[in-house]
């Protein structure tokens, strides 16, 4: 289905029915411990987080860059439908069909165009699967910055060619935690994301011209990602929209992306539908996580935002989702959670590797395991809708192609591939750890 690119992002602040509970700045650090962590945003990243103007305009340079892969497309999975033998019409909107093979680039564009122009001559930031430091690399490298990637130690080494790609767009990529490095707990972790953002906070701290870019949660970055869920409304057309919405969740920018136009339609009542974040059960944190507040990263010392969390000081086990081991979800996602305005689910590992699989057989594609959570997501709904003799559309997002993870899927394809459950009482131990600080911030 062809479209066009939006000039504008759309703002889901402007519809909130409710204000955000405000962050809460870090508690002062003890004597000898690293400082604050007092993240330098540039006016521009700070006014698109702020404002509560429903539509914010694209800087025109920026646009110009979507323009050359925009709109993505939206095609029926007729193929899928027809295997699993649905009456339910499943669509879904593919973000892989870029440099750097995800919905990352969209927001990553936006901010590398924004610390350019705020005088920064190099971006640093910490990734999971990888997909999030590829679109950095490639901002980075067209808006004339350089930059560096600490990437998961998991997927580093589960995906060697992922740090190719970004190193072919200029950048430098680094383990996290880097090679025997002791960390949190006893031994050396399997590394996530809270960790690498800390490592990469650290670089920015001590380099000069070096900022930290992040590419989840913050408010911007789900603002920058809602291009997916405008050209979404339009190609499919006032006929046909759809009842269910769904994207893969690790911090909020996949899902938010793809579903804050339709919540804002629902706010607005102009729509009824239901928006679902999918995550994975090794990191369940809107489904088995406590709404709190907690650090956006791992190193205790970053300003304290209200989310869902399974504390920053989790870790995740080896689940093959790099891009979805993220400890908490978006202060935005969360309140919406909260206010039950969004649904979420989790999905075992093995089960979302036979819908990607499935997916690919049928349709062509093959989806990067984060993406393949809401592919299963949607045949599970599909199905259930079939049992209650509903014929919803479906619509979700493939938020990036899984070509660098073959070895995962080789796994799954020999047998080998882990669950990775999660017990309540790890859960319990993360949780503790937080600070004591909801008592403090009455009414909220
Ligand atoms: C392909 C893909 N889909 C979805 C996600 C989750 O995205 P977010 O952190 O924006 O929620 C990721 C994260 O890396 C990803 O790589």
């Amino acid at each position: 289905m062809p479209g066009s690119t939006p000039t504008h992002w759309y703002n889901i602040l402007a519809d909130l029915p409710f204000e955000l509970p405000p962050d809460i700045p870090p508690p002062p650090a003890p004597a000898g411990a690293a400082d604050a962590v007092t993240p330098q945003l540039p006016l521009e990243l700070v006014r698109q987080s702020m404002t509560r103007e429903r539509h914010v305009a694209i800087p025109p340079r920026v646009l110009a860059k979507y323009r050359t892969w925009r709109a993505t497309p939206v095609a029926r999975a007729r193929a899928l439908e027809e295997r699993i033998g649905t009456r339910a019409r499943i669509y879904y909107k593919y973000e892989g069909g870029n440099a750097s093979g995800s919905h990352k680039l969209c927001t990553a564009l936006a901010q590398a165009h924004a610390y350019a122009a705020a005088g920064a001559t190099r971006l640093v930031t910490g990734t999971g699967a990888g997909q999030w430091g590829t679109a950095l690399a490639v901002a980075c490298q067209e808006f004339g910055l350089d930059c560096k990637v600490y990437m998961v130690a998991k997927s580093y080494h589960d995906k060697p060619y992922r740090g190719t790609i970004m190193r072919l767009h200029g950048a430098e990529v680094v383990p996290s935690p880097a090679a025997g490095r002791p960390t949190v707990g006893t031994g050396v972790h399997p590394g996530n994301i809270a960790y690498a953002v800390t490592e990469a906070f650290a670089d920015a701290r001590a380099t000069a011209g070096t900022q930290l870019s992040v590419g989840s949660g913050e408010a911007y970055s789900i603002l920058h990602s809602t291009v997916i869920g405008l050209e979404a409304i339009e190609q499919l057309g006032p006929d046909e929209q759809p009842d269910i919405v769904i994207g893969a969740l690790g911090a909020g920018s996949n899902f938010g992306g793809m579903a804050m136009p339709f919540v804002g339609r629902k706010l607005r009542g102009e729509a009824d539908v239901r928006c679902i974040a999918v995550e994975s059960a090794g990191c369940p944190k809107l489904t088995r996580g406590e709404y709190r507040y907690d650090h956006t990263d791992g190193s205790g010392v970053s300003p304290l935002q209200k989310m869902y969390t399974l504390g920053s000081r989790f870790v995740t086990g080896g689940a093959h989702v790099g891009g979805l081991r993220y400890h908490a979800c978006s202060k935005i996602v969360s309140a919406l959670h909260h206010h039950r305005l969004v649904e979420a689910l989790a999905y075992p590992q093995p089960d979302v590797f036979a819908s990607g699989v499935l997916f690919s057989r049928t349709e062509g594609i093959l989806p990067a395991p984060e993406s393949a959570h809401a592919v299963h997501a949607a045949i599970q709904l599909a199905k259930e809708a079939d049992e209650k003799g509903e014929t919803p559309v479906i619509l979700f997002c493939l938020s990036g192609h899984g070509l660098f993870d073959l070895s995962s899927y080789a796994e799954y394809l020999d047998g080998t591939l882990a669950d990775t459950p999660v017990s309540d009482a790890d859960i319990r131990r993360s949780l503790d750890l937080l600070p004591r600080l909801d008592e403090q911030v009455v009414g909220r």
